[in-house]
């Protein structure tokens, strides 16, 4: 089957032929299969926002390809639609949030949908349950009011409740509670665990998105970097040096047994796999080995 997201040569010029004119991406290629989770890190400026405006279309190439569900975004026609199957939640909710109640502000989406209202409204309580936000009373309150990491919370809520074919988050951890972080991993894993569903996550936090992503984007100056599997990525000792990234303790271990030469999965993703392969690795080795002829 043919890529959810495939994007070729994408270059892309803030504001082209001013004095701000700012190369903010440059020449990137990757492409991620349907249900696929991509992670993708870098630090500040380096063109993580502006990858992620690509995908819903927000904004389109200066030169190259980006091509998502099958549209082009280059071609005005296709692009207009693309907020449909493509939910983008901004890096600042401010940006994102404009209706004068909660319940506004998460049907909005629904209703450009033109469902009917029954239907908008099973979504949007359902869309504020799973970001913990009890549909009553919360749906009268105005966003303005609200604390920061609620008021992400709401715009989660918002594209959750489109039912996207992708969800595209940027930095959705920042400002959140450790329980408003806890909710938005349960909607992650839900996502995962549907194959059908495709979620780009951008953060700063490396190990964040290594604990989830199948695939990882590295972004450093507008140019990609890295582009591949966790395993890769966990095995490019020089790039985690370049990024001043330190891997978990239980990924030292296997990872050190891996530059001896011995076959272990270095794919591990979190405490409970390491110890797991630590101990199939271990009974391989006590077996007897069979004398040669
Ligand atoms: N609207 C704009 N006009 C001109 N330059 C911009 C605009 N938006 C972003 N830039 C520049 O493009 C570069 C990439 O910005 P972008 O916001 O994509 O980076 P980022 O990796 O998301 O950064 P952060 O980690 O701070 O969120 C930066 O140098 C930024 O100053
Ligand atoms: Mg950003």
């Amino acid at each position: 089957m043919s890529n959810i997201i495939e994007i070729q040569g994408l270059n892309y010029t803030y504001l082209p032929g001013s004095p701000y004119e700012h190369r903010a991406l440059r020449d990137i290629s990757l492409s991620l299969g349907r249900g696929e989770f991509l992670g993708v890190f870098g630090p500040n400026s380096s063109g993580k926002s502006t990858l992620a405006k690509h995908l819903n279309g927000l904004v389109y190439p200066t030169s190259g390809t980006v091509r998502v569900c099958g549209i082009d975004t280059s071609v005005k026609e296709q692009r207009t639609g693309l907020w449909k199957k493509v939910g983008l939640v901004f890096q600042y909710p401010e940006q994102q949030i404009f209706e004068a109640s909660v319940y506004d502000e998460v049907s909005y989406g629904p209703r450009n949908l033109g469902l009917d209202e029954s239907e908008i409204r099973d979504r949007v309580h359902d869309a504020l349950e799973k970001v913990g936000l009890a549909p009553d009373p919360t749906s009268l309150l105005s966003p303005i009011n609200l604390s920061g990491g609620i008021r992400r919370r709401v715009a989660i809520a918002g594209i959750l409740a489109l039912h996207p074919e992708i969800m595209v988050l940027d930095e959705p951890m920042a400002g959140l509670d450790p329980r408003g972080r806890r909710l938005v991993l349960d909607i992650i894993n839900r996502r995962r665990e549907n194959r059908n569903e495709t979620t780009v996550m951008i953060s700063h936090n490396l190990k964040e998105i290594l604990a989830l992503a199948d695939k990882i984007a590295i972004l450093d100056r507008g140019a990609l970097v890295f582009f591949g599997g966790v395993g890769e990525l966990q095995a490019d000792s020089k790039l985690l040096a370049r990024f001043r990234f330190e891997l978990p303790d239980y990924l030292q271990v296997v990872q050190a047994l891996a530059d001896r030469g011995i076959k272990v999965d270095t794919g591990i993703k979190d405490m409970n796999e390491a110890g797991s392969e630590l101990i199939r690795v271990l009974s391989e080795r006590r077996q007897p080995q069979t004398p040669s002829p």
